[in-house]
């Protein structure tokens, strides 16, 4: 039987531990930033080295890891490293992701391996190195990240839809298979997002379509996003399992 938690307890993270990969900039960075200001100590993993000057400006309490989540051994060390240092890790957030487009049928090859194997299988080894631990002590959490672009279409995105799709997927076989360990796994799905992917790929006229075509008539705000993933952390979502939580301003609905 779960604990029933105080209103004033539903987001509170002291004494958890968390990672975030892809946490040097855009999203992540802001996912980290709102764990470690709810009080957990946070592991921030990047391929790109600023990842360290991120984790610094947190706080003594966080620490760097600097791997590319395609790397299986790298991954291991990676999840090896986190553990020893903080002794266990309480939530995993699988946040790192590219989206490179180009049309379907002149799609790359290299685009469509390099955006299966850092956006899916890279989510994939995260959440298999930190399972056994969660499993072990019977609680945990994971948060993968999708997108609208699991559930529709979307010009430019075969490589990124087939991804996100990919995720969902894969969120709903390790909830089914862990959520009776104390394990939740449950995936986000934004629209567009202002950070430098996000205003990248929808720029100009083609991002004020865009706009126009959400019914909040608005991107999200990386705050918006690393809201939701607390909330999916947090005891206040223990119940919520293989959940894929869209926000996306009701673009979806559409
Ligand atoms: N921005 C959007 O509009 C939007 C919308 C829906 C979903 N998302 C998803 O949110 C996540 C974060 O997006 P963002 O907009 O913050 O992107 P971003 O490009 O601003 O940041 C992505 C981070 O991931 C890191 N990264 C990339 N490949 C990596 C690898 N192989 N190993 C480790 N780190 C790696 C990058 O170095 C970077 O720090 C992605 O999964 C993306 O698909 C973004």
């Amino acid at each position: 039987m779960t604990e029933a938690l105080s209103p004033d307890d539903l987001l509170d993270f002291g004494g958890k531990t968390v990672v975030v990969t892809g946490a040097a900039t855009g999203i992540g960075k802001a996912v980290a930033e709102a764990f470690a200001a709810k009080g957990a100590r946070v592991a921030l993993l990047d391929r790109d080295a600023s990842v360290a000057q991120v984790a610094a400006s947190l706080g003594p309490s966080h620490l760097a890891h600097i791997v590319d989540v395609t790397d299986e051994p790298g991954v291991e060390q990676a999840v090896g490293a986190v553990t020893d240092a903080f002794g266990r890790i309480d939530i995993l957030v699988n946040n790192a992701g590219i989206g490179p487009l180009a049309p379907a049928e002149s799609y790359p090859t290299a685009d469509w391996d390099r955006t299966l194997a850092i956006n899916l299988k890279g989510a994939f080894l995260m959440a298999r190195a930190v399972a056994p631990g969660m499993l072990a002590r019977k609680s945990g959490r994971i948060v993968n990240m999708a997108s609208q672009a699991a559930v529709i279409g979307i010009e430019g995105h075969v490589a990124y839809c087939a991804s996100k799709a990919g995720i969902v997927g894969m969120t709903n076989c390790m909830a089914l298979e862990w959520g009776p360990h104390g394990v939740t796994v449950n995936a986000l799905s934004p629209t567009v997002v202002e950070t430098e992917l996000g205003l990248t790929g929808w720029a100009g006229e083609k991002g004020e379509r865009a706009r126009a075509a959400i019914p909040t008539r608005r991107f999200a705000k990386p705050w918006e996003i690393a809201a939701s993933v607390l909330y999916l952390a947090s005891g206040a979502a223990a119940m919520v399992n293989g959940a894929n939580l869209m926000i996306d301003g009701g673009y979806t609905v559409v």
